[in-house]
């Protein structure tokens, strides 16, 4: 289906797109300033005519990551019905999958266990292989209450095979525990940053900086202290930018990826 892109916002702005990329919006922590040009708009919130696999399962991921951000919607101002009061989370936020069950899909037992992303609900690494269509049922029910309107059918279905087939098992690249990196190889990360990765976020990854408050957040910055949640963002994608992903190359390379963007300047 083609949706009409709801965003005017996007394509007003295209002019001025290139030169406000690297602007970070302070206020919203992940609501960066996401206005792009008029030709990135197809790649990043349209779909190709025969989607491969590999394209759904990283569009699903970036669903999963925020996916108001990954299919131009407004987000929801309320607090999720299903967020745990005692949660340190509130409003739009709460509506992210990842928020209850985390960037390593384990939820309250991988590293969402503590800190101020705790809710105590469980992952989704034991819907790994389940039937597509019961997860897209499940996320229409009461406990999920995503309606049509936030994601649509078709979207769901991506999102679903998502869950089911697009999951890695991230235990195997980042330490859940301490939360750190395992090394992966870095001259093929180093190889593949500087050929790919660079385009956009410079060869030492400071070309953007969506940092807040005086602090900077480079890829080096945030490699180093969420491997987990960019190794998200290399196999699937960063919602609402054309960034590329990895997931073509598979998880051995965005982990190399991974590691060497940790090496870089925080
Ligand atoms: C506000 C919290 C919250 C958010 C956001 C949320 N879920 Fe859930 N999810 C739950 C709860 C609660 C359960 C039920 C857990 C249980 O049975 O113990 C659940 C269960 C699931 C399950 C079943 C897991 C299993 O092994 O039985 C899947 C799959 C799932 N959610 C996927 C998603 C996806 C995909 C999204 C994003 C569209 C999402 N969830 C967003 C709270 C949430
Ligand atoms: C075509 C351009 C492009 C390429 C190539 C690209 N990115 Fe990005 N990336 C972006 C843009 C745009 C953003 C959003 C920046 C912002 O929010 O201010 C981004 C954001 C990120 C983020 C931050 C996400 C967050 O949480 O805010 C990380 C980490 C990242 N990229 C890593 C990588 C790595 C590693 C590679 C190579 C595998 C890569 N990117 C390749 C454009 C690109």
């Amino acid at each position: 289906m083609k949706r009409a892109f709801q965003s005017v916002k996007y394509l007003c702005l295209a002019g001025i797109a290139a030169g406000l990329a690297g602007q970070a919006n302070a206020e919203h922590g992940d609501l960066h300033d996401y206005a792009h040009s008029e030709e990135a708009q197809e790649y990043i919130h349209g779909d190709p005519e025969q989607p491969t696999d590999t394209w759904t399962l990283s569009a699903g991921g970036r669903i999963y990551d925020n996916w108001w951000n990954a299919l131009d919607r407004e987000p929801p101002e309320t607090t999720h019905p299903s967020y745990p009061a005692a949660g340190a989370q509130s409003g739009s936020t709460t509506w992210r999958c990842k928020e209850c069950h985390g960037w390593d899909y384990r939820g309250a037992e991988g590293i969402y266990s503590s800190g101020s992303h705790y809710t105590g609900i469980k992952g989704i690494y034991g819907a790994i292989g389940a039937n597509e269509s019961a997860i897209a049922e499940l996320l229409r029910g009461p406990d999920h209450a995503y309606t049509e309107d936030m994601i649509d059918d078709e979207e769901m279905a991506r999102l679903a095979a998502f869950v089911s087939r697009g999951q890695i098992d991230m235990s195997r690249y980042v330490n859940l525990e301490t939360r750190e990196i395992r090394w992966g190889d870095l001259n093929r990360g180093r190889a593949i940053f500087q050929s790919v990765c660079a385009a956009c976020h410079g060869f030492d990854g400071r070309a953007y900086d969506w940092g807040d408050d005086g602090e900077h957040a480079y890829v080096g910055t945030e490699a180093a202290a969420a491997p987990d949640e960019v190794m998200g963002k290399i196999m699937n994608g960063h919602p609402g930018v054309a960034m590329i992903n990895l997931r073509a190359f598979g998880p051995e390379a965005a982990h190399d990826a991974l590691s060497y963007s940790a090496t870089l300047p925080q």
